[in-house]
């Protein structure tokens, strides 16, 4: 009798930690998404995988078989030639997060749902994830049957919700979203156009020795240019040539002027799984609510086009990916499983650089989670370092409010905006990220930037917003990628942040100031990792990266944090309190996470369980008597 006791409740206890333990593969954002009065019934979520199912068959742990591996993958001659120069590979350039996810898996969380209520979007190799939406006739049975079913899984890692960005507060300072239709009618800038010489279609990309590189050859692009010094590697013969970009954004209007001899390497529209990855507005005043709001067009004009006398871009004779992530015609939100996407099929696909002109901070604690290690995005475009492509970010349009995800990435490089005069623009994001790095980087022009519009193939317009700013920083950086055949995405990060306009005094407002490609061309990053240079400041090498003392950060611990402070205090955040009353403290924390510890679902029946166990307690010291 005792002896069954005993044995029933260890197995009391088994089961309960193991139900435990499911429960604990549901983030907080999901369990509260799962509790809210949710009327779609439906819910998409990220479910990540804890391995590839993928069985190296050799005895040296160390040995990678590169042919066999790299048959697993979908990776061209450019990104392995890139990945061989600029990666940050330790064993072998093919690494465990460039295999596919398993099928296997993918089949049994889809047999959680009857029929058709698991749909899957998207796969994330970099991550080991899918994202699924699930649709059901109630949110219970989503919470009660499909989510217990998948969590349960002995191979899922964790469950997230995919976070969505509402799309306008990306330029919610400027007229830009919201007043699509007045914005028509005023800023196409006829009397600036008709200023301009040199109009002189077919010869436009005759590059002969006439090319001063000076304001006729700009057009009313010069400021934008001129400020960042950019026509200075232009004139020394950098044009992008053999870099390949990829930008992530809504759709392009391809038609447009500046884009007639754009060398498109690959497109794909990541929402709909198809090619079209064109801005759906037709000429008509009614098309103008479909379009893409001329976003695409708009980022990508300034760094990739060419009409000599008009606009020129940054880079403007780079190769270029161009990803479709962003609709806003259907519920006007933004997806972050899109994004990561994105990136990994362009990086597959030789891309240098990614320009992207979105953030997404609505579904993320601004005090507590910009810290690098949070959002799924950020994690992707920090891998993207690793793997040798630079990541260039607009920090976001909120000003005071703070950054979003991917700004926040450790090796993301987040570009703030100025005026022409190089003071900050109000509603230029403030940084730094949660854990005190700096952030901006960098600045460049973000007010009344000069661009192509889509109203018709010679309509160009101003804007204002960091999500230009962006795509100005991406095009001279192409152009330090281009002069610097090996340089590494964290030689770039330092040659781009050490020489730029305020790098000795860097902030939280204006980052280490304007960014200067001339400067940074010239610059000498050291070579190596900290196996041959070592860590700065009491930072430890290993396994090739540094481990750096809290108040420093980067590749060789050479950046000094910010204390946590004021910033953190203004976003209703909590400094963690140092190891001694005395030493500073450099995270800022969620001050409502720390105090609403368990979520109610579960405190309740842990409540339960314990009340079960006492019980089963007393019995024992009964039957023991
Ligand atoms: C951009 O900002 C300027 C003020 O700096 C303002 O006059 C202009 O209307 C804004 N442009 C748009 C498109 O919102
Ligand atoms: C772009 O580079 C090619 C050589 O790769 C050159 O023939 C062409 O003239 C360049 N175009 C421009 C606009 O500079
Ligand atoms: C342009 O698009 C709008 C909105 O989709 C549509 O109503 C209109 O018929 C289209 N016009 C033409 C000429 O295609
Ligand atoms: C292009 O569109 C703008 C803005 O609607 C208009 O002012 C301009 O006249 C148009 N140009 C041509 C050539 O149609
Ligand atoms: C550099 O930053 C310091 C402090 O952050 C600021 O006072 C100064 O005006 C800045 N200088 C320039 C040239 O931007
Ligand atoms: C901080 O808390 C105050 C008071 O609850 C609130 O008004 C403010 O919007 C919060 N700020 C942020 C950035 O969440």
């Amino acid at each position: 009798m005792k002896l069954t006791l005993i044995l029933f409740l260890f197995l009391y206890l088994i089961n309960y930690s193991n139900c435990n333990n499911d429960n604990k593969k549901l983030t907080e954002k999901l369990k509260n998404a799962l509790n809210e009065n949710n009327k779609n019934n439906k819910i998409k979520i990220w479910v990540f995988f804890n391995s590839k199912d993928f069985k190296i068959d050799n005895n040296n742990n160390n040995y990678i078989d590169n042919d066999y591996m790299l048959s697993l993958t979908s990776l061209n001659k450019e990104s392995i030639e890139r990945r061989l120069k600029r990666g940050s590979h330790k064993h072998s350039i093919i690494e465990e997060s460039d295999l596919p996810v398993s099928e296997k898996y993918i089949n049994q969380v889809l047999q959680c749902g009857n029929d058709n209520e698991i749909q899957i979007h998207q796969r994330s190799n970099w991550l080991n994830s899918i994202s699924i939406t699930i649709i059901s006739n109630n949110m219970e049975n989503i919470r009660n049957h499909v989510i217990p079913c998948i969590s349960s899984k002995p191979f899922v890692e964790s469950i997230d919700l995919v976070s969505k960005f509402k799309k306008p507060t990306i330029d919610q300072q400027t007229n830009h979203v919201q007043h699509k239709k007045n914005k028509f009618n005023k800023l196409n800038n006829i009397k600036l156009l008709q200023k301009s010489k040199n109009n002189n279609g077919d010869s436009d990309m005759d590059m002969g020795n006439e090319n001063l590189f000076n304001e006729d050859f700009y057009g009313q692009s010069y400021r934008q240019i001129k400020q960042l010094n950019i026509d200075k590697l232009h004139k020394l013969g950098f044009d992008g040539t053999g870099v390949i970009i990829l930008i992530t954004d809504t759709g392009f209007y391809k038609q447009h002027e500046v884009f007639k001899n754009l060398n498109i390497l690959g497109e794909y529209n990541f929402i709909e799984k198809n090619n079209r990855i064109e801005d759906e507005f037709n000429g008509t005043s009614e098309s103008v609510e479909f379009s893409q709001n001329d976003h695409g067009t708009a980022t990508l004009s300034v760094l990739a086009g060419f009409k000599k006398g008009h606009l020129v871009g940054t880079a403007y004779n780079a190769s270029f990916l161009l990803a479709r992530t962003e609709s806003l015609d259907m519920e006007d939100v933004i997806e972050e499983d899109y994004f990561a996407s994105a990136i990994e099929w362009g990086e597959s696909r030789g891309a240098h650089l990614v320009s992207c002109s979105l953030g997404y901070q609505d579904w993320y604690n601004v005090a507590s989670d910009l810290n690098g290690k949070i959002s799924h995005m950020t994690k992707i475009a920090d891998l993207a370092s690793k793997k040798g492509m630079v990541v260039v970010s607009g920090i976001g349009n909120s000003g005071e409010d703070g950054l979003g995800a991917p700004a926040d990435g450790n090796y993301v490089i987040a570009v703030g905006a100025v005026d022409a005069k190089g003071k900050r623009v109000d509603f230029s994001s403030v940084g730094p990220s949660s854990d005190s790095r700096i952030k901006p980087e960098v600045m460049a022009l973000g007010n009344e930037v000069y661009l192509a519009g889509i109203m018709n193939t010679t309509n160009y317009v101003y804007y204002n917003g960091t999500s230009f700013s962006c795509p100005i920083v991406a095009g001279g950086i192409a152009l330090l990628i281009q002069a610097h055949p090996n340089w590494t995405p964290y030689q770039i990060y330092d040659a781009v942040v050490r020489s730029a306009s305020n790098s000795s005094h860097p902030d939280v407002y204006n980052g280490f100031g304007l960014f200067d490609a001339y400067a940074s061309y010239k610059y000498n990053p050291e070579e190596g990792d900290c196996s041959n240079l070592g860590c700065r400041n009491g930072g430890v090498c290993i396994n090739k990266e540094c481990i750096c003392p809290q108040g420093y950060y980067g590749y060789l611990c050479q950046y000094e944090k910010i204390k946590c402070g004021t910033r953190c205090h203004q976003l209703n955040g909590t400094c963690q309190v140092g190891d001694h009353i005395s030493s500073p403290s450099y995270l800022c924390l969620n001050t409502i996470h720390l105090e609403e510890d368990t979520p109610y679902q579960l405190s309740t029946r842990l409540l339960t369980n314990f009340y079960i166990l006492n019980l089963l307690f007393l019995i024992i010291i009964f039957l023991i008597q």
